[in-house]
């Protein structure tokens, strides 16, 4: 009787519900693109340490005194780093280069009083180490997410240094670990900027149509100020185009919440509506544009306003079009989302870590919803609590800084993850903190692990499925096993009645190879696989979209096959010179049909 009490402990502690979360308030200002900032961008001096030689030194920028003096390392003789930009593609010595390199950046500041500045990183891929005049800042992990740090104190009248040390090792306890199938491109990724705000401000808010209702506004507004200033403050919440002027106040922790009804026109992808809303606070004032819409689910149905969508997508990498390494520009976005929509769609999954804040607006300019996903990719340290802690933080802040973005519909916890319990204890923490952090969208993540229950019959019932809103399926039938006419016959189940989304599908083609269906890496084996593809997510049960694998050839360190995959991903519909392959043109016409039988 005792030893069976104990197995039933043991139980109970594997498979226990999810500890209280230990998720700590995001620090990030939202909506820097709102703000008075002075911009960093630019080259940088910037010294390669492949033994991170300066780690006790370089930050302090010394230069020699007197011809006698030693000093080993000069940030002034060092060749410039455009930032951004990853290094990789900047210097072919560093395309394979994995280690520490130090930025440099000088620059004049004049200070005024009652303000506060802070230095903010759009993301530094993997880890970064600031300083500034000498003085650490702090460091930050992860390396598509945003972060910043007050400089006030340490900012100087006049000239100031800043410096970066970044690492992008991988690392066995990182997000993600250490093998991934894109490339670790390094460095201060995206663009860096000062951030003036006034002594009291608005650090983050959120202005979002309450879950299930058209009308009704719900939302808070953080103050950031000193202790006590924070307290009692006006807050004021106005969208001028629909006559909105709410006046709240905010509790001693400097939190104002509000909830009021207003007439909206919703934002979707035939009408994404962005309103100017203007937010008051402190001695603070910001603008933002927002989309007002509700995203459900219903059975096996997405509702977006209330109305069932089928979301007819694509998944794509953030590598830059032609010129390749990490996309981080409004022209890269516009590029990439163009091809987007020429194949017809109306939903993006941007795979597989949150992209830049420039692809995120144009989508909900254009009206394209977004899947947006933290880099818990195939197997990770899932048992070490500061692993969860690096996603739980890489989740936090990719919430914070797009939750008021209309487009972004789902968040997706994870890619393609191994079945066992550690990592459904993880993967479950995730899912509870996405709900708690953002009550309004819908979580996800991509599943690989079927079920062979016939023949030819797959059964999709990963156990992550249960905690899920909707469930992904990567399935490489006709490339990674079997041929692709096996699709022909191939019957599909799913354990729940829940939307199923189609994340992945796909195979390999060189632009420009030609030959019959059968002869792999031709675009017609490709073109053929699309097809009978296509024909099988039809059948499959619960579909509410898919985005098949990729939008655009991209480089990855596994893809080694000379004079076809030469350290690039092949399976885009576009290759990375733009050219589109024979099977772009099969799902434009697919999902011209859908759209056209009002999909
Ligand atoms: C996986 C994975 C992708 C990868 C793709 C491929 O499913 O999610 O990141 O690139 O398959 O093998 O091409």
């Amino acid at each position: 009787m005792k030893c069976c009490l104990l197995l039933l402990l043991l139980a109970g502690r594997a498979f226990a519900s999810p500890a209280p979360s230990t998720l700590s308030a995001s620090t990030l200002i939202a909506n820097v693109a709102g703000r008075t900032t002075v911009g960093l961008d630019g080259a940088w001096h910037a010294i390669v340490d492949p033994f991170d030689n300066g780690k006790s030194e370089f930050f302090r920028d010394e230069k020699p005194r007197s011809k006698g003096d030693r000093v080993e390392y000069s940030f002034d003789a060092s060749p410039v780093l455009n930032v951004p930009g990853d290094w990789n593609t900047q210097r072919e010595q560093l395309m394979f280069y994995e280690g520490p390199v130090w930025y440099r950046r000088e620059f004049n500041y004049h200070k005024r009083v009652n303000e506060r500045v802070f230095v903010y990183f759009g993301a530094v891929n993997y880890q970064a180490i600031v300083y500034l005049n000498g003085e650490k800042l702090g460091e930050h992990e992860g390396g598509f997410t945003a972060f910043n740090f007050e400089a006030t104190r340490v900012l100087r009248d006049g000239e100031n240094v800043l410096i970066v040390e970044v690492n992008n090792v991988r690392r066995a306890d990182g997000i993600p670990a250490l093998k991934f199938d894109w490339w670790n491109y390094g460095g201060i990724t995206r663009d860096v900027m000062l951030v003036e705000v006034p002594a009291t401000f608005i650090q983050d808010y959120s202005v979002q149509l309450a879950r299930g209702s058209q009308n009704e506004i719900a939302g808070w507004v953080q103050l950031n100020g000193a202790q006590g200033a924070q307290g009692g403050q006006k807050v004021r919440l106005e969208i001028p185009e629909v006559g909105v002027h709410e006046t709240v106040t905010s509790d001693a922790e400097g939190r104002a919440t509000y909830h009021f009804t207003a007439k909206l026109d919703l934002w979707s992808p035939a009408h994404p509506k962005l309103y100017d809303v203007v937010l008051s606070g402190g001695d603070d004032v910001i603008h933002d544009q927002i989309g007002f819409r509700t995203i459900e689910v219903q059975g096996a149905n997405i509702l977006l306003n209330g109305k069932p969508i089928f979301l007819r997508g694509i998944s794509m990498h953030e590598e830059a079009p032609f010129r390749e390494g990490r996309a981080f520009s409004p022209e890269d976005a516009q590029t990439l989302l163009g091809w987007v929509k020429e194949l017809g769609c109306n939903f993006v999954r941007f795979a597989h870590y949150p992209h830049n804040e420039n692809e995120i607006r144009l989508a909900d300019r254009m009206g394209l919803m977004v899947w947006s996903e933290i880099p818990v990719y195939w197997d990770i340290d899932w048992s070490n609590p500061a692993t969860l802690a690096g996603a739980e933080a890489q989740l936090r802040d990719e919430i914070a800084r797009d939750h008021n973005r209309a487009a972004v519909i789902l968040w997706s916890v994870a890619n393609e993850t191994p079945v066992k319990p550690e990592r459904l204890t993880f993967l479950t923490q995730l899912v509870k903190d996405a709900r708690e952090l953002d009550s309004t969208r819908l979580i996800t993540s991509a599943l690989n692990h079927t079920e062979n229950t016939g023949t030819d019959e797959r059964t999709l019932s990963d156990p992550l499925g249960d905690v899920l809103d909707v469930v992904g399926l990567n399935e490489y039938l006709g490339w990674y096993g079997g041929r692709p006419e096996d699709a022909d016959r191939m019957q599909w189940k799913s354990k729940w009645t829940k939307p199923l989304i189609v994340s992945e599908f796909g195979g390999g083609a060189v632009f420009g190879r030609h030959g019959d269906a059968n002869e792999i890496w031709t675009e017609e084996y490709q073109d053929n696989l699309y097809q009978r593809q296509l024909g099988m997510v039809e059948r499959m049960p619960n579909l509410a979209g898919l985005t098949p694998w990729v939008l655009m050839d991209f480089r990855s360190p596994l893809r080694l096959l000379p004079g076809v995959q030469d350290y690039h991903n092949r399976k885009g519909l576009v290759s990375n010179r733009g050219q589109r392959k024979l099977a772009f043109y099969t799902l434009q016409k697919f999902y011209k049909r859908l759209a056209e039988a009002g999909k």
